[in-house]
């Protein structure tokens, strides 16, 4: 497929947009900085912190703690690593009952419960086994986007 290019002047912090990129929904979400924070504390938590598991391999420009290019933006395919579906958006503390108190944001497959980090990093002891993938992409400007 095509790489897709996306226009990201109007996403405003704690907002998702999401793009078609070769039949797969691909999420530019812009963190805020409380979110980018947050992802220092979940370390001991996650099943693949530093993303070296292999089956979706992060590519080198996004193995870092924030999993991104820019650490605002996080672009990962939309897809849960275990079978399939698509997680929603739990941005907010108390989003969910089943999610922890102290939640700090991120993704919950509505599937087998999977719960991913705003990195999209997998928790531990969750059906997924895999953090989110993280697609080729670059920047064309501060304003475009390019995946694929
Ligand atoms: Fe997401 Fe099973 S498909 S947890």
């Amino acid at each position: 497929g095509a790489p897709v290019e996306v226009d990201i002047s109007n996403l405003k912090p704690g907002e998702k947009l999401t793009v078609e990129w070769r039949g797969k929904p691909v999420w530019i979400v812009r963190r805020t900085p409380e979110q980018l924070e947050a992802l220092k504390k979940h370390d001991g938590e996650l099943a693949d912190p530093n993303s070296d598991r292999k089956a979706y391999p992060t590519p080198e420009y996004a193995k870092n703690g924030h999993r991104s290019i820019k650490p605002e933006y996080f672009v990962a395919v939309g897809i849960c690593s275990h079978l399939g579906c698509s997680p929603s958006d739990k941005f907010a503390a108390g989003a969910q009952p089943s999610l922890p108190n102290d939640w700090a944001g991120g993704f919950l497959c509505p599937c087998h419960g999977s719960t991913f980090d705003m990195a999209g990093r997998v928790f531990k002891n969750k059906p997924a086994p895999d953090n989110l993938e993280v697609p080729p992409h670059m920047y064309l400007s501060d304003a475009k986007l390019l995946i694929g």
